[in-house]
């Protein structure tokens, strides 16, 4: 599991920088698919990045299965990263390569090479994802939709115990987002991947989550249940997501 003790990131060097994390504290369980939902600038990417340490938070633990990341260093931090899988808005898709390279990817960054054994375990995430017949195609022959699945079979490929999506479905059409988020439900049930949604869209997390945080100003302003949070929102933040606020007041 996940613990989050006491982050908090500031950018800049100016010791007295406004806070994007501000002592957020949270468990992430294994297994679980979580929201974690603010408006712009509330920190949610700030949090996301620091989960993998592409951000050094500025004080806190990231503690996974109890091992504090933080300090990792070297191949210890790459052994991290891989365990820890990214998807973005932006499919981040290599426009060069096939879709299939592009799947097979990760094993080259790993090892330098990519065997017949890595072929056939990326054709098989592409059958997973429904575009085995495309692994030919460049990314701009798909449509959005198909290329965020390529990308999820991308994250796949290194058998990731945590799968954090920042704003994974924001580009895309109602269908589109549909298709990615069920698509993340199925290998959340059928893997057991914990799956880390950041998303600003509650309609995103009452379709696939089972536990939301909710950010404000860099602070974790609610947590619970989704059905708990949707049945009766406490913070502000979460009244507004909600559009539970008369907006013209
Ligand atoms: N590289 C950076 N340098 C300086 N400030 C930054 C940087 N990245 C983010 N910030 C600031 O940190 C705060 C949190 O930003 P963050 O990107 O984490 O928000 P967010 O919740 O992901 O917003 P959005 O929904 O718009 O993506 C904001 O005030 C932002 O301006
Ligand atoms: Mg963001």
């Amino acid at each position: 599991m996940i613990q989050i003790k006491n982050l908090s990131k500031s950018y800049g060097p100016r010791p007295d920088a406004p806070h994007a994390l501000d002592d957020v504290s949270l468990d992430i369980a294994d297994g679980d698919i979580v929201g974690i939902i603010g408006m712009s600038g509330a920190g949610k990417s700030t949090l996301v990045r620091c989960l993998n340490l592409l951000e050094r938070p500025t004080s806190g633990q990231i503690l996974v299965d109890g091992q504090d990341v933080i300090g990792l260093t070297g191949a210890e931090l790459r052994r991290y990263r891989r365990r820890v899988a990214m998807i973005f808005q932006n499919f981040g898709l290599l426009a060069q390569k096939t879709v299939l390279a592009n799947v097979c990817f990760p094993f080259l960054a790993a090892t330098g090479r990519v065997t017949a054994e890595n072929r056939a375990r990326a054709l098989a995430l592409l059958d997973l994802v429904g575009l085995a017949d495309r692994a030919d195609s460049y990314p701009s022959q798909l449509s959005g939709g198909q290329q965020q699945r390529v990308a999820i079979a991308r994250a796949l490929a290194c058998d990731p115990e945590y799968i954090l999506c920042d704003e994974a479905t924001s580009a895309l059409d109602p269908a589109s987002t549909n298709t990615v988020l069920k698509l993340l439900r199925q290998i959340n049930r059928e893997t057991g991947v914990t799956v880390i949604v950041i998303t600003h869209s509650m309609g995103v997390v009452e379709k696939i989550c089972r536990n939301v945080v909710v950010l404000e100003h860099g602070r974790v302003v609610e947590r619970g249940s989704v059905a708990d949070v949707f049945a009766d929102p406490q913070s502000h933040a979460a009244k507004v997501l909600l559009e539970r606020v008369d907006w013209d007041a």
